[in-house]
């Protein structure tokens, strides 16, 4: 495969992400939002950067076949599309109230995505990467997986009786020895390794690690069907009824689909989010079958860890998964994106805490930022009600402390947009709220209030208007973040939906060139609102 991959610049017009397509046997948690909204950041961040809107392609959606929705549905005596139709429109409706802007929204029941599964197992049948043969192992019924010894851990249940989990899950496996067909895993050993050969391949660097140390291990060909007797609910193998294609590949290959296969007209997608638990299946088998279709595999792979509540893992039995439309109805939409941003971190587990969710919204979107905004609009110090302008002369005599809020505002851009591209939003967020909290020290030392009762107004507008430039400069780059909330305060300021001063460009040179980027200018303020209301604890 010396070939090489897409460049930047033929990719740089355009933005194709993509999160996994979530199982319907359960009900969406707090886990599975994360996986959407940082893929959503992500896509806004990059329209915010000047890919078109028309031009990003953002697919999500849900994994529908398999053994576990078969026994989920059977359990709830539901026949199985009802119960996918069900809980596929819950996941849709959660993501459409956390304005999760995807382009498109996948069900792996679609006619349309039958025909790309079975048209790619045909392709890598046509390429000789699939034989028959006899697979006898251990099947996670919950990962949908089959495991390697080193997959399995032994446990001693409250009986004294030992028994296999899997490692990762934990949950239980059975023993299959059926007749499948197999994929020549073990060829691509090879390129595999030649794609991870560049560094950025999968972020955090640790997962990029991770497919190292696995790719270290013997790679077994891979099964890639199920009986039919044992699993009638997928899509059967093309030109055999008697066998259902695995629900993994099955589910891989709803990407495609999205993509419009065959007739690709984007394809690799820039980046692919994923949580640790499904590694495995995206950096080793899902590149490996693009390969074997002939295919580009995708750009690069975003892991990110999991969320841990008040410490312990989320579990049902353990009755401590987080309802997202509980922490929707407490917090508001934005405000859990914004802890989930603000407190996720992709290289390490996170803890969800109520107290600390609580805490940070205080501090951080209704004391800090929603304060300052609030006091610079008030009437008292504003009666012009204007985004008023600096003048020069000030901008030539700043105070060490305004001297601070000038220095960190002209870093800002470049820096949060560094951590934003590495999808560590919560590095991003810590920069913006370390500067705003200077725009509130500058604000104090230089104390509005006495101002405001000089005849002559220069400096007072000058000082409303640097601290107000720090929260435009927060209100652009929350955009991504906390969509409804950024534009709120950007409504606020006065600063009009698809305006230039919304976008990422009108951050840098703002001091540099203060006529050119209209420092020295005012205009009008918008209707006076509470950026966020405190939660009372
Ligand atoms: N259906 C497969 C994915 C197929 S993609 C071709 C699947 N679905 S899932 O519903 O179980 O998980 C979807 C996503 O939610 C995964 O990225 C998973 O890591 C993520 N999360 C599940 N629990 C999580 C946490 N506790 N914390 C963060 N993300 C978690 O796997």
């Amino acid at each position: 495969m010396g070939r090489n991959f897409s460049s930047e610049t033929e990719r740089d017009k355009r933005f194709f992400i993509t999160t996994p397509i979530f199982y319907v046997n359960a009900q969406p948690h707090l886990g599975h939002v994360y996986s959407a909204v940082l893929a959503d950041a992500s896509a806004r961040f990059q329209q915010l950067q000047g890919v078109p809107q028309n031009q990003t392609l953002f697919s999500t959606g849900t994994d529908e076949h398999g053994q576990k929705i078969q026994q989920a549905a059977a359990a709830n005596k539901s026949d199985v599309l009802g119960l996918c139709d069900n809980v596929s429109e819950r996941f849709r409706s959660l993501f459409d109230s956390t304005n999760v802007g995807y382009s498109h929204y996948i069900r792996t029941t679609e006619e349309r995505h039958k025909k790309t599964v079975q048209s790619v197992f045909k392709t890598l049948v046509d390429r000789g990467h699939i034989y028959r043969g006899d697979y006898s192992g251990w099947y996670c019924v919950s990962d949908e997986a089959f495991l390697t010894d080193s997959q399995l851990r032994e446990v001693t249940l409250p009986s004294g009786e030992k028994k296999l989990v899997s490692a990762e899950s934990g949950h239980p496996v059975e023993w299959n020895n059926e007749e499948n067909y197999m994929f020549r895993l073990s060829e691509f050993r090879e390129d595999l390794l030649v794609w991870l050969k560049d560094d950025k391949r999968v972020q955090p660097k640790r997962f990029h690690q991770q497919l190292l140390t696995w790719l270290e291990d013997e790679l077994p060909d891979l099964s890639v069907s199920r009986p039919r007797s044992r699993i009638s609910w997928g899509v059967p193998v093309p030109g055999d009824e008697q066998h259902t294609v695995y629900v993994w590949v099955d589910a891989l290959i709803n990407y495609l689909t999205v993509a419009g296969y065959p007739d690709l007209t984007v394809w690799p997608p820039d980046v692919q989010v994923l949580g640790k638990d499904i590694l495995r299946f995206h950096g080793l088998y899902w590149p490996a079958l693009l390969m074997g279709a002939g295919l580009e595999p995708p750009h690069s792979l975003l892991c990110h860890s999991h969320w841990t509540v008040e410490g312990e893992k989320m579990s049902k039995s353990l009755g401590n998964v987080v309802c997202p439309w509980e922490s929707i109805q407490r917090y508001t939409s934005d405000g859990l994106r914004y802890l989930l941003l603000r407190g996720g971190t992709p290289h390490s587990d996170s803890n969800w805490s109520e107290k600390q969710a609580i805490l940070t919204l205080n501090v951080e979107l209704a004391d800090t930022l929603g304060n300052l905004l609030n006091r610079c609009t008030a009437p008292s110090l504003n009666p012009s009600q204007l985004f008023p302008p600096m003048s020069p002369e000030y901008l030539q005599q700043l105070p060490d402390a305004g001297l601070r809020l000038v220095e960190l505002l002209n870093d800002l851009p470049d820096v949060v947009a560094k951590h934003y591209t590495e999808f560590n939003f919560y590095h991003g967020l810590e920069e913006i709220m370390a500067t705003v909290r200077q725009a509130n020290v500058f604000i104090q030392d230089e104390k509005p209030w006495e101002l405001k009762n000089q005849p002559d107004r220069t400096k007072l507008d000058s000082v409303l208007r640097l601290a107000l430039e720090a929260v435009r400069v927060a209100g652009v780059m929350l955009q991504p973040v906390v969509p409804s909330l950024a534009s709120q305060l950007l409504d606020t300021l006065g600063i009009q939906q698809q305006q230039h001063y919304r976008s990422w460009q009108a951050l840098s040179s703002v001091f540099d060139n203060p006529r050119e980027s209209g420092l020295l200018d005012s205009h009008p303020l918008g209707p006076r609102r509470t950026l966020f209301a405190k939660i009372k604890v």
